[in-house]
């Protein structure tokens, strides 16, 4: 007799995740359309203009009026822009259009699209990754990479940096502004060094990134802003800078490192007695279930296409995108220092102070 249960299926529920994976279907075409829309000037192009045809905005961009025509469909959607059946034009609504083309506004969420699209390309790589174990260091993905991330981060450091995270730690902002010398360790482009040194004219600044065509750009934004007198960018990496600082700064980058305990035994070398080390790092439960939520999602989804297997590549010592606050403790204190507390956070961040 066949004794081998078969698993009962609840169809409803069945029906019910099916409606999850069409979400997800329709998400990953409004990321690859999204992007297109950044990169085509078609969200520029119908940002504060009043209702659009399609021939209009293809005319306003230069593209073909059968592509934008599909793709407004797709648009409206998804919700990013409004259509009206009567005249057959489209409007990008206003808070879209802040969103999607204000290059000052802290809500801009536009280089998510060019970052997650170059990520996706490395989809091979990372198949790969799953079956030897290997990694892919920083630099081996696709260059858009680099922008993108600069022009996603930078909305949230102008949002947050001067105004939230700073006052938090202890006595910087007063220090900063009576000069102190600062290093940006994983600085990529710069958009955090550049805030800081805009907003400090006393303090000098150094970014250092292993990157070189980053370390490139940010020294070519430095220069344009007038800012290279006070501001360097150098290619070194958190294991092998050199110099002593009162200030040490990570942006996101602490958890992509190979060897973090060694990045921030270097940084005890290089910190003065009284000097703060300031890690900012994503968003992260305190127990892995506290993950289980959108700005999660996209963090393990990082960590899995970019931040670990750069760590991978480089020590091994991976401890993932969404590390938790005890784990990034532990990390400081086996690198030696005492005093290590979240100072504050906001949805997407979490902002740490470690001292000697
Ligand atoms: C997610 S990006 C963040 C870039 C920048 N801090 C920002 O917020 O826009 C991570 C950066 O860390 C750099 N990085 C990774 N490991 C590094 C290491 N061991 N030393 C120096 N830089 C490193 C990468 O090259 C990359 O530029």
């Amino acid at each position: 007799m066949n004794t081998t249960t078969v698993p009962t299926v609840d169809p409803k529920k069945v029906e019910a995740f099916l409606g999850r994976v069409v979400t997800d279907f329709g998400a990953a075409f409004g990321v690859a359309l999204g992007y297109l829309g950044d990169r085509l000037g078609l969200y520029k192009a119908m940002a504060f203009a009043g209702p659009l045809s399609s021939d209009e905005i293809a005319i306003r961009t230069g593209t073909s009026e059968r592509y934008v025509r599909e793709w407004l469909i797709n648009q409206a959607a998804g919700g990013y822009v409004e259509y009206d059946e009567a005249t057959g034009k489209y409007t990008l609504p206003n808070e879209q259009a802040v969103a999607l083309t204000d290059d000052t506004s802290p809500f801009n969420v536009s280089g998510g699209f060019e970052l997650i699209n170059a990520l996706l390309k490395a989809d091979d790589r990372v198949k790969d990754n799953f079956l030897t174990g290997g990694g892919m260091t920083w630099g081996e993905h696709h260059h858009h990479l680099f922008e993108g991330t600069e022009r996603f981060f930078r909305p949230s450091y102008i949002g947050n940096l001067l105004a939230n995270w700073l006052p938090a730690v202890d006595g910087i902002v007063e220090r900063l502004k009576k000069g102190i010398r600062v290093a940006d360790i994983g600085c990529g482009h710069g958009a955090s060094t550049i805030i800081l040194a805009e907003a400090f004219p006393n303090s000098t600044f150094v970014g250092f990134d292993n990157h070189q065509p980053s370390i490139d750009r940010a020294n070519q934004i430095a220069k344009e802003k007038g800012l290279d007198k006070r501001l360097k960018f150098q290619v070194a990496s958190a294991q092998d800078f050199t110099g002593t600082y009162d200030f040490i700064t990570f942006f996101d980058c602490l958890h992509d490192m190979g060897d973090p305990i060694g990045a921030l035994k270097h940084c005890r070398e290089h910190l003065s007695e009284d000097g703060i080390i300031m890690p900012i790092e994503p968003m992260g439960g305190r127990t892995t279930k506290e993950n289980f939520n959108p700005v999660g999602r996209i963090y393990s989804g990082a960590s899995v296409f970019v931040c670990t297997p750069n760590a991978v590549a480089t020590g091994g010592y991976a401890v993932g995108t969404v590390a938790s606050d005890d784990v990034l403790g532990e990390v400081a204190h086996l690198a030696g220092f005492t005093k290590f507390r979240r100072a504050t956070d906001t949805p997407f961040n979490r902002v740490f102070e470690i001292k000697k």
